[in-house]
């Protein structure tokens, strides 16, 4: 396939960026939409031209780094895939594709396609935890009996990779799948019961501090989560929120 891109090009964060128009040529199917990055940089770093700067690491959609807007579509077109994990087969040749960085006013462009995510670090820091005895005399979370409806919901809001796709697709750059998310993986076990409290209120006081906007119901970070997080975590972190509120 031979595909034009249009690329995010920004050197630093208080630069003005624009969309610079690339060409790359003998692109495969198979390959995945980095490997197709990749093959630009390589041609780039050859001409001696700046390389495109984009995040990822694990490029197995495990680690929640690679975050791209493809052609307008937090992780591009495809359904519940990372970009690492999205493949060129999506694509036919001759299509033009847009590519901008993850855009949000709590995700400051630091280069490029790269953005920086440390508000989700710190709101993490704020509560995404269970404080626990390490000196010997922990019980095994195995021996705590935990219904197995809520072992799965909690494993399924546990899948939250902190990517930041559900802030780049809200028109209100909000952050609440991903807040509520980190908050009912705990708050449907025992071991999370006891800091429930504290947690869900630092945690949302924190997101509203990093300046993520609010919710209203569009649903559209459900739809564009690579993870299939379900709204039904919003619903639930709003009861926790205002339960911890007013007791
Ligand atoms: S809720 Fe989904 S889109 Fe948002 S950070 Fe978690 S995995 Fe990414
Ligand atoms: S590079 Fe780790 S999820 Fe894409």
């Amino acid at each position: 396939m031979k595909l034009a891109l249009k690329i995010w090009r920004q050197s630093n964060a208080s630069s003005k960026g624009k969309m610079v128009d690339y060409t790359v040529d003998n692109i495969e199917p198979d390959m995945s939409f980095l490997e197709m990055l990749d093959i630009l940089n390589d041609e780039l770093i050859v001409k001696g031209e700046d390389a495109v700067a984009f995040d990822h690491d694990c490029r197995e959609g495990i680690c929640g780094m690679c975050s791209l807007f493809i052609n307008g579509e937090a992780h591009g077109p495809d359904r519940l895939v990372t970009t690492c994990q999205l493949h060129m087969r999506k694509f036919k040749d001759g299509d033009t594709i847009y590519i901008e960085p993850f855009r949000a006013k709590a995700f400051p462009v630091i280069k490029d396609l790269v953005v920086d995510r440390s508000a989700f670090d710190r709101i993490q820091q704020s509560g995404g935890f269970i404080s626990v005895n390490t000196s010997g005399n922990t019980i095994d979370a195995n021996t705590i009996p935990i219904p197995k409806h809520d072992a799965d919901k909690a494993f399924d809001a546990a899948t939250c990779i902190g990517c930041g796709a559900c802030v780049a697709t809200c028109k209100n750059s909000s952050a609440m799948l991903f807040v509520s998310a980190k908050v009912s993986q705990f708050s449907l076990l025992p071991q999370g019961k006891v800091e429930a409290k504290e947690r869900v209120l630092n945690m949302v006081n924190q997101m509203d501090a990093e300046g993520f906007g609010n919710c209203t119901n569009t649903g559209a970070c459900e739809v564009e989560c690579p993870k299939g997080i379900s709204l039904e975590n919003i619903a639930r972190m709003n009861r926790e929120y205002l339960k911890s509120s007013i007791i």
